[in-house]
Formats: structure tokens, sequence, C-alpha cells
């Protein structure tokens, strides 16, 4: 890692390991962007023609020349920031409005440092380093009409080859300025034919992959919903039409925020790319008092020159690496049982027990108490707001049953939904004015929930005080950290007309403050962030929580589809991922347990159904899939991810595989999501293993039909070279049967 500026030809240079980031000043003045990708050779900065390579040579783009000159200038440069109302009539990354109502913004290089280490963003996640292991760029602009700043922030890691970008307004002048729109960072480079990648989707069908050949104008993906959303996710991929998983250039974005969020992609006249990501401008605007400042979420920028796959690895060694600070993070998790598809609301302190127990006989570690524990909860239309325990189904109180499932040798979990308030509580009976909503309207219900005004201290205390007493009552060591709808309605008592673009942003902080809050006070609980499922799961979350439960979907096909779109950003280690019922509760489908079983273990594992109703049978396939857990959690958490195979793609088969850093152990994951019939086996190409070691290969292929069963297949372990499984390819054999699953271990000889 390095970042270096040569005086003469005014360059910044940004270096990883495997990637350079160059930004020039035209004229002394503008920023522009004048590389980013594959590491430059040594030699190229010092050599390198500033005005060539930003082509301000070219006529009529001579803005020192002739100063007032300025818009075909400003429509075509690749600035490193864009900034709108002057002249460039792409989509902008700042927009500011004085106090007299009048729009426009032209910020000029003021000055800059290069220092060690990487700066915390107040009250904003972020990814973090030791001072020794990151370097930082500032670049101080200044628009000398506003008397504001603007300081562009870039980082850069020992051990990564990310990018992280963030952008901060200072207002210097007597009077306010409003922040009418503030990106965290832009990227302008010539098209390659780009494509886009995102990831979409709905309630229980969160993250699918989205790929579209990027078309003259602006494509965004966005969420104005207060959270990142089921519907969307704040990522951005530009690849070519070539780029595959293990080749191909791809240029992503991803940020590290929890609210509302804009990821655009804009291809311009002069066949110019503009990717850019952060708030999104919809309904917003801040406010910005004489003196003070306003930071930008971070923005993640990552280049990979091996396809997807490289991009992925990237993102998912940040994470683990900068971002998640929990102690959890590098140890086993608990394996839990959760009751709410067990039980929904209906359960009492014997049936709990009777889990509890239960579980304990079959390996597991953890009982989660969901939804319905407090106030008067028997649906979902009560009580949210009254954390204070259930007696009807509690007659013992919430230690008295902590102590009895400690007693039975289980950790004991909680649920919570911390930011919701339900118009039947004695707090909104008490409060009415916590209510996100707008004076003289009745505010939108959904699933029978108003959402509280985390903007207001007052709100965001009370909610703290009532969680911090639950978990101070008893020996809690994990929360469910639920929030189950999204932002409308958004208005608020305590906020003045020209602050009410604010609020969704100002909600946001008060969650961070919240969790901040609570992992302060109880710095070794396991907290699962979780909204609806999957709503907000985000890095901004991740700064929290070192696992996000990833759907409601649990059927073992659908999450075949959502957790490869969520591991194509986001680390195995972060993936809440349960087995349950069949019939599907969501999907109505019935999967074999074998696939249950191996679709899970790519996360955080545990249960999600009435485990005191299986037979002996069930009982034991879930105390061999818990040993099977067991033996692959740490490769699962601390490996290499490489996607081999993809349903999404083929319709037919599914492969993921998990490769340790030093490439001594690997598990390949198979799923024959449909039979073909009269098919032939399959040599499937493996990832990640060194060509030239010699591994034994062990095949274990599910058990499904009887040991006589004549189409029973096995494959005998073997023994071949790296180059052999990634070139030639594993055995696979084909099966009887849908949902079929083969877990080969691939293990240094
Ligand atoms: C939504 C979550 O995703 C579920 O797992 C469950 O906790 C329910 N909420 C409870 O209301």
């Amino acid at each position: 890692m390095n970042i270096t500026f040569n005086e003469e030809n005014q360059v910044f240079s940004l270096e990883t390991a495997n990637t350079s980031y160059v930004i020039g000043l035209a004229d002394g003045v503008y920023p522009g962007h004048i590389y980013y990708g594959k590491k430059l050779p040594k030699g190229t900065i010092e050599n390198l023609d500033t005005k060539l390579a930003s082509r301000t040579g070219e006529l009529p783009f001579t803005p020192a020349e002739k100063p007032g000159e300025k818009v075909s200038f400003f429509d075509s440069y690749p600035f490193e920031y864009a900034t709108g109302g002057t002249g460039d009539y792409r989509e902008t990354s700042l927009e500011l409005k004085n106090s007299e109502g009048f729009t426009g913004c032209e910020f000029k290089y003021k000055s800059h440092s290069i220092t060690s280490g990487k700066p915390a963003l107040s009250g904003l996640p972020a990814t973090f380093a030791d001072e020794k292991d990151a370097m930082t760029l500032e670049l101080v602009l200044e628009d000398d009409v506003l008397s504001a700043e603007l300081r562009l922030l870039y980082s850069v890691f020992a051990d990564s080859d990310a990018v992280l970008r963030s952008a901060k307004v200072i207002n210097n002048s007597d009077k306010p300025i409003y922040i009418e729109k503030i990106l965290s960072a832009n990227l302008d480079m010539d098209d390659d034919k780009y494509e886009m990648i995102n990831l979409y989707g709905s309630w229980a069908r969160e993250r699918h992959i989205d790929r579209v050949p990027l078309r003259h104008g602006r494509q965004y993906v966005t969420s104005t919903r207060g959270i990142t959303s089921h519907q969307a996710q704040p990522f951005l991929a530009l690849v070519q039409p070539e780029t595959t998983q293990q080749k191909g250039e791809v240029y992503a974005m991803h940020l590290v925020y929890s609210g509302n969020f804009k990821a655009i992609s804009e291809l311009d006249q002069f066949d110019h790319v503009r990717m850019a990501v952060g708030i999104s401008d919809e309904k917003f605007e801040w406010k910005l008092d004489p003196g003070s400042s306003f930071q930008s979420p971070e923005a993640v920028l990552v280049y990979s020159a091996e396809g997807l796959g490289g991009m992925s690895r990237t993102f998912h060694d940040l994470y683990r690496s900068h971002l998640i600070r929990s102690p959890y993070l590098h140890s086993p998790r608990p394996i839990l049982i959760n009751n709410w598809e067990a039980t929904y609301f209906d359960f009492d302190e014997d049936k709990l027990l009777d889990i509890a127990r239960t579980a304990k006989d079959l390996g597991m570690d953890m009982l989660v108490m969901d939804d319905g524990w407090f106030g008067h909860r028997d649906a979902d239309n009560s009580s949210l707001g009254d954390w204070k325990v259930y007696e009807k189904k509690l007659p013992g109180g919430l230690k008295g049953l902590v102590d009895k499932v400690n007693g039975i040798g289980l950790k004991f979990g909680i649920w919570f939904e911390p930011e919701m308030i339900s118009p039947d509580s004695d707090l909104y009976r008490e409060h009415p004015d916590y209510v996100l909503g707008i004076p003289g309207r009745e505010p939108a219900q959904s699933r029978n929930q108003y959402v509280l005004d985390l903007s207001r201290q007052e709100v965001v205390d009370q909610a703290f005080a009532q969680v911090e007493a639950i978990l101070a009552s008893a020996n809690i060591e994990y929360v469910k950290w639920d929030m189950n709808r999204p932002l409308a309605d958004l208005g608020s008592m305590d906020i003045p007309a020209d602050r009410a673009g604010e609020l969704a942003h100002r909600y946001m902080l008060g969650v961070y403050q919240l969790q901040e809050r609570l992992i302060t006070r109880f710095p070794n609980l396991l907290l699962e962030n979780c909204a609806g499922g999957g709503s907000r799961f985000d890095p901004g979350m991740l700064y929290y929580s070192p696992q996000i439960w990833c759907s409601d979907d649990t059927d073992a096909l659908e999450r075949l589809y959502i957790q490869e779109g969520t591991a194509l950003i986001y680390p195995l280690s972060v993936i809440g991922s349960h087995v349950s019922v069949c019939p599907n509760h969501i999907a109505g489908r019935v999967t074999p347990w074998n696939m249950r079983g191996d679709v899970a273990i790519s996360g955080t594992f545990g249960y999600e159904l009435d485990i005191t109703k299986l037979d002996d049978e069930e009982k034991q396939t879930v105390r061999e899939q818990i040993d099977t857990y067991k033996k692959y959690s740490e490769l699962v958490r601390e490996g290499d991810y490489y996607r081999v195979a993809s349903v999404s793609e083929n319709g037919i088969y599914d492969c993921y595989q998990v490769v340790s850093k030093d490439l001594k152990n690997s598990l390949a994951v198979y799923v024959q999501v449909k039979a073909e019939p009269n098919q032939h086996s399959r040599k499937i190409r493996l990832q990640g293993l060194d060509e030239d070691q010699m591994y034994i290969v062990h095949t274990e292929i599910d058990k499904l039909g009887s040991e006589d069963d004549e189409q029973r297949v096995t494959v005998p372990e073997y023994t071949t070279t790296g180059g052999y499984l990634m070139n030639i390819g594993a055995y696979i054999p084909s099966l009887m049967g849908d949902g079929r699953t083969i877990k080969m271990n691939i293990v240094k000889k």
C-alpha cells in the first residue's frame, strides 16, 4: 500500500497490492480521475502527462486559458467528485443551495494531506485499521463563493485491494447552506461495453442477481424505504460482457449505510461512464449551520482483474478484517434453535423448556426466544415498545426461564424490535408523540405497527433503557434485533420545517447510536441483525453485528438463489441460515433433509422448527448435520469463497466451495437441484486450490435411498493434484431424485 503525490505533474497515486488509483489536478484546480485498475508498473506515474491523461488539452476544454468558458469542460471532465449547478449535467455527487435559494457549487483544490491510518467517521459505521496498516489521502477543496469546504477522503489498506472513499462538507460562512444531495463517491471512466450487476428482490426473495447491458442514460438502484430494503442493495458492479467468476474486469461500489441510498451508472453522450453511490437525494435536504459539517457514509470501491470471484473475496476479506468488530468474528458461533417457525406467538415456558431439552439432546448450543415474550403479545398487533415480560406465558419471569435454560446446558438468546411501537401499547398511550408521523395525518401502519421517531434523543434513550434493563436482568448472551416495516409518514414533533429533509438520515443515526450503546454496554453480547428477514442486510449493520438473518425464506431451493446473491459481496460467516420444517412455511415446498442441512451449513447455522416433534430417524439426521457443520464451520467462517456453478444460471445444479487460506483444506458443496433422466456424470472444475499440491478427495453423497437400493452410488476416495481438480474436474455422479447433495472434502495429502 502507498499513497504519493507527484508535485511535477500534479498526480496523486494510491496503490494497493494489486491495484492503482490515479487522480490528476487539471490546471492545478479540479481533481480528475485518470485511472483505476490493475497495478501500474513502476515509472508510470512519474512519466505521466497529466494534460494528455486528463484530455484537458483537447479543445474546447481550456478552463485555464478561458476560465469563463467552462460548460463543455465541466460536462465531460472525469471529475473525482462531481458537483452540480455549474455545468456538469451528468449525475452529480453534490448539490448545494445557499440561504437565498440559489443552487450551484464549484470546488477547487486548496490543499491535501497524506497520513497513516484511517480516520473514523463520526456517528457512522465505517471500516477501520491500525495506524500502520492503512494510509489516507485527504483532498481539501474550497468554494470561495459559498465559503464552503469539501474534504474528500481516500483510504487504502495494507492487506486489501479496496479503496475507501467518503466526502465531508463544512460551512465556513455565516449563513446556512442547504445540502440537497451528497453522494459518497463517483467514478468516471470511458465505457468498455459495460454491463451492470446489482442485487434485487422482495420479502422472502432477497438479493437475486441481475445483469444487464448499460444503455445511454442513467440506470438507478435505489431504496427510499428508510432501510436498505428487501428490494435493493446499495451495491453496483460494472463488468465486461466476457467477465465471469474467474476472468475479466469488475468495478464495484458498495455503501456502508443502512438507510435510503442511490447507486447509479450513467453512460453519457461521449460514451463515458459515471458510477456513483451514496445517500438517496429523494426527499433529502440537510441544513448546514454556520461552522457545522456533514459527513457522508463510506463507499467501498473494489476493482478486480480476476472476475466476480476476485471481487467477492476482496469484499469478504475487507469486511472480516476491517468492518466487523464483534468478539465473535473469529470464534465458533453457537448453533441455535429459534422457536419462531416452531411456535410463532403460541408458546409458554413449558414449551420453550421442552424445545431446550430436545435441543440439548441433539447437540445444539443456544435457545433463542423469538417474538411474543413481552407485554401481552399473542399476535403481531400489540405491545411493541413495552419490553416487560409477558407473565401469562412466562410466569417465572425472564430470569426464571433463563436460569432453567442455562441449567439444561444451553445459552439463552432473545428477540427485540426496539425501533417499533404498537398502537396497542402502554408506550403509545403515554407517548403518542414518539411515533414517526406527519401532524394531522394518521400514520400508515404496517404489520399493525408504527415506527418510533429515533431522530429524537429522548426516544432513543427510552428504547435503550428498556433493552438494557431486560439484558441486565438475566444471563442473556444473544440478541436478535428485528425491524419489520419500512418508514413512511416522515414527520417528527421535534423537527422544524427547514430540517424536515433530514429525518430519514437522523433516524439512521439514532439506530446506529442505539446499537453502538448496546454493544458497548454488553461487549460480549452476540448481536444478530434482522429486518423482516433480510431487508437491512448491509455493511452498515455489519459494523455492529457479526451476523445478519438472511431471509425469512428458509426453503432450501430459494436459499440457493438468495445465498448466492448475498455471498457475491458478503462473507459466509455473516449469513444467518437455518434448517426448517417441510413443507416450507413460506414456499410450501418439500426438500430433503440433506439439502436443507447442506444449504444451511454455508452460514451461521441453526434450526427453526419444532424439534420436539421429530421422530428418531429425523433426530439422528439432525445430530449428523450438527457434526457436519462443526466439522466445516471454521473453514466456512474463515476461508476463501468460490462460486463453482450456479443454479440461477444453469437451472439444474449448484456448487460453492470454500478453501482455507493456507490452501490445505477445502469443502465443495454440490446440489443436484433437479434430476435429469439418462444423464451422465459431471466433471466439475473446482477453484482456489494449489495446482501442484496433492489432495485427497473424499466424496460424501447424501444417504437418500436405502443401502440395497441399486441406484445407490458411492465414489471411492481418490488422490490427485489441485491442477487436476481445477482443470479436468472433480467427479460428480448423476443421482436419482431432486435435491440430492454431494459434499467433497479436499484435503492436502
Ligand atoms: C421477522 C423475522 O425475520 C422472523 O425471523 C421473526 O423474528 C419475525 N419477524 C417475528 O416477528
